[in-house]
């Protein structure tokens, strides 16, 4: 989490750092903070609150100075406050730091430090590490104060244990900006005469021309003429030095008032960008090049096995369903944080695919470097391009969706569920599935785009429901095979933004437990569309209007049964039943949306939580 914002050039830093924070403020918002080394000192402003607060404070202050490092924090160690904001300082003050990560054995070294006579001012694992540098700094014998800060910073680095993503500058050492990374990300984005150090790429477009995506053990330091990548790894992979995909820059609300409206709405799009180009139409498959996988390959995968965290994760529930019907291949989906650290016992035919919008989710990454410490092909389903995780497996499908800024993840979700589709139709057509049947899921797929612009006209009539709903402080959300994963998707999006209660389930659960919950308060909503289950479902519906629990249906066009059951009814367009998941979760994002902002809840940065979870 958090986001790390540092520049060195020609330019004034205060302004450039506070507009690359505001643009890296998804990634946490708890606190924000800034250094600027002004010639003979570094001064450090920084305040509890959105990156408003700290603009507000800093009010017409203008801190001299070409140099700087930002941060917006995600707390991990100590709570959100003034003090524990970063940037933070080493003991005598000269060095002044930003973190994102976790040092693992901070509590250690703090002792040490402590007997040896350091104060701190926070609570926080990130000012150990700037008092263990600034300590060695002290301690060192080189007469150049660059070569000196290095050397102390290797040597601090190689006693941490966590993850870290830093930027650092020190005041001895004037118109030097360091950074390092390990496990967290780490971006260094070269302009004209002026570079800049971020969290994400994002934020360094609008500045730079050329980027480099560090890799884990990179240290970089930056002067006002050059700048040098060392890897503290054995293993020195070099550096590439790439264009700014300036794509990454479409992140403006266009008229909106919420990025996650935006993104819903962005869905056609997003949809058709999935897709695009990956459709043969005389073959009746589909192509996906990067996942650099010969048919022949392709052919020997006996299992596969996915990983992800939240939303990620349900999509890959969808993709289960989608793999195991139409390409008969076996599918497990697992948390990343649980894979992890479980021996599932995996023979060589497994392939795993770790599916992530960010591409730096930490638990997703560990678990990628696990499967592949295992031996294990490893295939990616990401968003960001130059992603920790894109770069990190072997090959994959980008999803092209374009910036996801909502913290509350909605189009990522389906531009998932779409090439979990359009795998299976890969591997299917290599196995059981005639050309015939191929050519039902090319057709059914391109005409989704309009389907979703379709679901989309519900907009209105789902704020009204919201509306009506608004007093509940409990949902459970219900729907099989293909839509279970569509369920739990749903209930993450009320709880994420609303705050309200809420768990998805497969419909059958119902008898087993759940369905003491139900009374006249709690709605139930019904994943029903007219598919293998839907008299199932229905039935499962009757359970609960004989016990007086109010029903939201999602149901497919011209289905009048429905009606008589549930209280209210959102129909989607008739569509197979393997895509309709990408249908019917638009309502429920919708539905989460409307609840929140009736609830007056922040809907694109909830409490709690960031877009990216880069600490594990
Ligand atoms: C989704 O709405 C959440 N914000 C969260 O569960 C998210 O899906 C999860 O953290 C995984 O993120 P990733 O796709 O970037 O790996
Ligand atoms: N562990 C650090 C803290 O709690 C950094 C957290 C972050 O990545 O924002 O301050």
């Amino acid at each position: 989490m958090c986001g790390i914002f540092a520049y060195l050039g020609k330019k004034k830093a205060q302004p450039i750092l506070l507009d690359g924070l505001k643009r890296l403020e998804y990634r946490g918002y708890d606190s924000s903070g800034i250094a600027i080394f002004d010639g003979t000192k570094i001064e450090v402003v920084k305040k509890k609150g959105r990156i408003s607060e700290l603009i507000h404070l800093l009010g017409k202050k203008q801190l001299d100075g070409r140099v700087g490092i930002s941060h917006t924090r995600w707390a991990t160690h100590g709570i959100p406050s003034d003090e524990n904001a970063h940037p933070h300082f080493d003991q005598l003050r000269h060095l002044s730091l930003v973190h994102n990560g976790v040092i693992e054995n901070y509590q250690l070294l703090k002792q040490r430090l402590i007997n040896l006579g350091h104060t701190f001012q926070s609570e926080t694992d990130t000012e150990v590490l700037a008092h263990l540098i600034g300590h060695y700094y002290e301690l060192g014998k080189e007469d150049d104060p660059t070569a000196r800060l290095i050397q102390a910073l290797k040597r601090s680095l190689k006693e941490i244990s966590g993850t870290y993503g830093i930027a650092l500058i020190h005041s001895e050492v004037p118109n030097l900006l360091v950074g390092a990374r390990r496990g967290s990300p780490l971006v260094l984005g070269i302009g004209n005469e002026e570079y800049f150090l971020s969290s994400d790429v994002t934020a360094i477009c609008p500045y730079a021309h050329k980027v480099v995506y560090l890799n884990d053990g990179d240290l970089v330091t930056i002067s006002s003429e050059t700048f040098d990548i060392q890897s503290l790894n054995k293993t020195n992979n070099g550096f590439e030095i790439r264009d700014v995909d300036q794509t990454e820059m479409s992140a403006s609300l266009k008229g909106f008032p919420h990025y996650m409206l935006k993104e819903i709405y962005d869905q056609p799009e997003t949809i058709r960008n999935a897709f695009r180009g990956r459709l043969i139409q005389e073959e009746a498959t589909a192509k996906l090049g990067g996942l650099n996988m010969s048919p022949q390959e392709l052919l020997r995968i006996e299992r596969i096995q996915v990983i992800g965290c939240g939303s990620a994760r349900h999509a890959g529930i969808v993709g289960e369903y989608l793999i195991e019907s139409l390409a008969h291949i076996p599918v497990e989906v697992e948390f990343s944080s649980e894979f992890r650290y479980k021996n599932s016992p995996m023979d060589r035919h497994t392939v795993v695919i770790a599916v992530s919008q960010s591409g730096e989710t930490a638990d997703t990454l560990a678990a990628v470097k696990e499967a592949k410490r295992k031996g294990l092909k490893v295939l990616g389903i990401c968003n960001r391009v130059g992603s920790s995780i894109a770069r990190e497996t072997e090959g994959g499908v980008f999803m092209h969706a374009g910036p996801e800024i909502a913290v509350a993840a909605t189009k990522s979700f389906t531009s998932q569920v779409l090439i979990f589709t359009l795998l299976a139709l890969l591997l299917g057509r290599l196995r059981f599935l005639s050309a015939r049947e191929g050519h039902e899921i090319v057709e059914a797929i391109e005409a989704l785009p309009d389907q979703v612009a379709e679901v989309i006209k519900l907009d209105p009539q789902v704020r009204e429901l919201a509306k009506k709903y608004a007093h509940s402080k409990r949902f459970l959300l219900f729907g099989r095979q293909f839509q279970y994963g569509v369920a739990l998707e749903g209930a993450l999006k009320i709880k994420e933004v609303s705050y309200c209660s809420a768990e998805g389930n497969p419909s059958a659960e119902l008898k087993h437990g759940i369905i003491a919950l139900i009374d006249q308060f709690t709605p139930s909503i019904f994943l029903c569309p007219k598919d293998g289950v839907y008299d199932k479902n229905i039935s499962n519906m009757e359970e609960i209007k004989a016990r007086g629990g109010p029903i939201i249906a999602i149901a497919t066009e011209k289905d009048d049964l429905v009606s008589k059951v549930a209280d209210e009814v959102l129909y989607i367009p008739n569509a197979q039943e393997y895509l309709c998941p990408i249908l019917t979760v638009i309502p429920l994002q919708l539905f989460a949306y409307h609840l929140a902002i009736i609830l007056g809840k922040d809907v694109d940065k909830p409490r709690n939580l960031a877009k990216s979870v880069t600490v594990e």
